[in-house]
């Protein structure tokens, strides 16, 4: 496993979302993490309708609400805090979790 930066985590906002691309082998992997009632939660950034990237714009996964992450493609929504989808077409299925570890007020990705 394999700890990445993300950023510190002052620096998001309640409901503030923040993506990267996290360098694998040959590849990158698009991950973003979100701040939701005080706690920061990170998700690999792929829908599990079609797999596509849930955002349009960057760092945007909120819904207009700000209660629920959703998908840009069709509206799935998604809660914050287990990436469970709660409505849509991928309802019942979930969005792949990322362990964030926080050190020194610094929040890393385990992957
Ligand atoms: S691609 Fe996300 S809801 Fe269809």
């Amino acid at each position: 496993m394999t700890r990445h930066r993300l950023c510190a985590v002052a620096e998001l906002a309640e409901a503030q979302a923040r993506q990267f691309a996290l360098p694998l082998a040959e590849r990158s992997l698009d991950v973003f993490v979100v701040k939701w009632r005080g706690h920061l939660y990170a998700y690999i950034n792929s829908c599990p309708h079609t797999g596509a990237g849930l955002n349009w714009v960057p760092h945007e996964f909120f819904d207009p609400d700000y209660q629920h992450l959703q998908c840009a493609t069709h509206g799935a929504l998604f809660r914050p805090d287990d990436g469970v989808c709660v409505w849509g077409p991928c309802a019942g299925q979930a969005l792949s979790p990322v362990a964030v570890e926080i050190e020194d007020g610094t929040a890393y990705a385990c992957i």
